[in-house]
């Protein structure tokens, strides 16, 4: 009976986990003898190659490694085998010399559209390892050194690769230096790298494995997923972009290895490169939107079209905290959407302020008035810098008259809030 590759993964992930080192090398010896395009498993030798205090055959690995992943398209964990390395005491400038020559901007071997080759199918069912292979444990390291080390397995690298974004952004001079400002983080299953609420100080590219995004939002008991992540992907930008709390949770599942780029770094690398800012604020921004769209009950009667001419009638203003977006007792101008940052509703008492609530990204407000035409009930002011997106009156009466799903939806909002004030 077979097992799938997956679960024979993440059985050698536990054996490593729990010290078993040499059982766990066995398991990826076996699995990279069926699979001799996993690069998972090469540099998993490595790492157990290491921990073993096989230095040599470690380094070896690495390096080899590390140049194959440069050749065909995996940059960032060829970043993880340099880190490794370096951290052993070795010189890496050759392999940093290889990637910015294929990577950087304006490289002759970028891409727009390649063929790459098919990830490793996890289901995909082999022979559970033979305990009785290696009993023989200088075999095994020997073994294990060998087959990390044959690449027969690949005919033919590609002529050109994609760009990988943010470091295809970089100049081939500034690689370097850029490289050197990443931090690796090898994370664990259930390690949260980043949690919703806290100050951002840093934003991260997912190198191996996968990360999973979820948030906490006001209006809903349960977190929302937001995304999986994998090789490549970059998260952790948006609260550096806005100056904002993180948006969001994100824990490592299985296991992950992550590069780490501070806050201060990053505003170094976009003082000479601003092209890099904008993309990472473009890159940002349509996150943001991105997670209006699929978690707002607002844009949830529409399709991605109808979306789009809807978020085209609002206006998008930045407010400093302290701004007064609106004051109580007065003509209501519109519908506000927050979409980063957090406002303070209050109402005037005869004993003073009175606070009713905090609002954050996603939430609405403005909405009361405009159902019924009274004057505004309470004063809403920015507690942050803030980002919001504002629908006037005559559009909000026309949406509401056009969608009835969302007259009653702003209906119910009012009469809950109204209920709570
Ligand atoms: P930040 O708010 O700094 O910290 C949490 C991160 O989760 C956030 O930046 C984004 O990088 C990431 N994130 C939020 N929403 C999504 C999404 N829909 N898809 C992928 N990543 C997301």
């Amino acid at each position: 009976m077979g097992t799938k590759l997956g679960n024979l993964k993440a059985e050698a992930r536990n054996l490593a986990r729990a010290g078993q080192l040499l059982p766990a090398l066995a398991a990826h010896v076996h699995m990279l003898g069926h699979n001799p395009l996993d690069g998972d498993s090469r540099r998993k030798v490595a790492d157990l190659l290491a921990a073993l205090g096989d230095r040599a055959g470690a380094v070896e690995v690495y390096r080899a490694v590390a140049m194959h992943d440069i050749r065909s398209g995996h940059l960032p964990p060829a970043i993880v085998s340099c880190k490794v390395l370096v951290a052993l005491g070795e010189n890496v400038d050759d392999l940093v010399a290889a990637m910015a020559a294929a990577y950087a901007h304006g490289s002759r071997a970028l891409a727009k559209f390649v063929a790459r080759q098919a990830p490793v199918d996890l289901d995909s069912e082999l022979a559970p390892p033979d305990p009785a292979a290696f009993v023989d444990s200088a075999a095994l390291v020997a073994a294990a050194r060998s087959r990390a080390l044959d690449f027969s397995a690949f005919q033919q690298y590609p002529d050109r690769t994609l760009p990988v974004p943010f470091f295809s952004e970089l100049p081939r001079k500034l690689f370097p230096a850029a490289i050197e400002m990443l931090r690796l983080v090898r994370a664990d299953d259930g390690d949260l790298v980043i949690r919703q609420g806290e100050p951002g100080k840093a934003f991260y590219f997912v190198a191996t494995g996968e990360v999973r995004v979820f948030a906490h939002l006001p209006s809903r008991p349960e977190p929302v997923e937001r995304a999986h992540l994998h090789e490549g992907a970059l998260f952790g930008e948006m609260a550096l972009y806005s100056e904002q709390p993180r948006t969001a949770s994100v824990a490592v599942v299985g296991e992950a290895d992550l590069l780490e780029i501070g806050r201060d770094a990053v505003s170094r690398l976009c003082a000479e490169v601003p092209a890099l800012a904008e993309r990472i604020d473009k890159f940002a921004r349509e996150r943001v939107l991105r997670n209006l769209l699929t978690t707002s009950p607002l844009f949830k009667p529409f399709d991605h079209k109808q979306q789009m001419d809807l978020m085209k009638r609002f206006e998008g203003h930045q407010v400093d905290p302290g701004t007064t977006l609106i004051r109580e007792g007065q003509v209501g101008q519109g519908l506000f959407v927050i979409l980063l940052g957090e406002v303070e509703v209050t109402k005037q008492d005869p004993e003073g302020e009175r606070p009713l609530a905090r609002l954050g990204p996603g939430d609405l407000f403005g909405e009361m008035s405009l159902l019924t035409d009274a004057p505004t009930t309470a004063t809403v002011r920015a507690l942050s810098p803030t980002t919001i997106l504002f629908l006037g009156r005559p559009y909000f009466h026309r949406l509401v008259s056009a969608i009835p799903a969302l007259r009653a939806y702003f209906e119910d909002l009012a009469r809950i809030r109204h209920q709570s004030s």
